[in-house]
């Protein structure tokens, strides 16, 4: 019967932060992929990128912090940490940030709702990706007052896309390419940065134009069918 690549977007996630760091550096990440294993003793697994920063970070330090985040965490949060990589830039550079009681960050912004360390008690090798098992060896609630965020309201609320990275990418945006008000006349820009898409009658965007999720420039545009 063959792969039908649009049933995996019938798996459900929440989204989160993954964090590492070694010496001086740090990284985090955005992760579709944190799963509570046990609770005697509390375990969790995540699954980064083997090309992901965090990642190296992780494998070196044999630690990592999970940050669970807030539906109202907003796209510059989720292009700072999901569409560019710490290996060129400083992601915690624009947020406060906290340490857990033996010295790790975390983003203390009220996008997070709470923050998990983990000893790297395992690890598999997935081919791209690494399925890191953890002991939790502290965990606090944060912000709490919003619901979660899930990966459902992401790509259906906010508009998000979904980068090559990610554990659930499956190599198709359906839900662009198969539009099905399709109309006449309707033209569709989609951001490369965030996945939102503008439609207008207008053939093209205006100079001015920025993208009203992520603020990226109309430059970061790209028509689509
Ligand atoms: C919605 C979404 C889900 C993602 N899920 C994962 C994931 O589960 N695992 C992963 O390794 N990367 C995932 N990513 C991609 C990483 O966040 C991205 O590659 C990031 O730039 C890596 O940063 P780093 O190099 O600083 O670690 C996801 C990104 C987004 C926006």
């Amino acid at each position: 019967m063959g792969i039908e690549k649009k049933a995996f977007h019938q798996l459900s996630y929440g989204l989160y932060l993954a964090a590492g760091e070694y010496e001086d550096k740090r990284a985090a990440c955005v992760i579709n992929t944190a799963v509570q294993v046990s609770s005697d003793p509390f375990q969790l697994i995540i699954i980064v990128n083997k090309d992901n920063h965090t990642h190296e970070l992780i494998e070196k330090s044999q630690k990592f912090v999970v940050m669970t985040l807030n539906q109202h965490c907003d796209m510059d949060f989720i292009k700072n940490f999901g569409f560019q990589s710490s290996k060129d830039v400083d992601k915690f550079a624009a947020y406060k940030t906290g340490s857990t009681t033996s010295g790790l960050s975390f983003v203390d912004c009220n996008q997070v709702s709470a923050v998990f360390e983990c000893k790297v008690t395992g690890e598999l090798d997935g081919h791209t990706h690494s399925i890191f098992l953890g002991e939790v060896v502290e965990a606090f609630e944060h912000d709490t007052t919003e619901k979660p965020l899930t990966y459902s309201y992401y790509r259906g609320t906010l508009k998000g896309k979904t980068p090559s990275k990610a554990s659930s990418y499956v190599g198709d945006e359906p839900e662009h390419t198969e539009y099905e008000g399709a109309q006449k006349g309707i033209h569709r820009f989609e951001c490369q940065i965030c996945g939102y898409v503008y439609e207008t009658e207008e053939e093209e965007l205006p100079e001015s134009f920025i993208c009203p999720l992520c603020k990226a420039p109309k430059e970061k545009f790209k028509k689509i069918a």
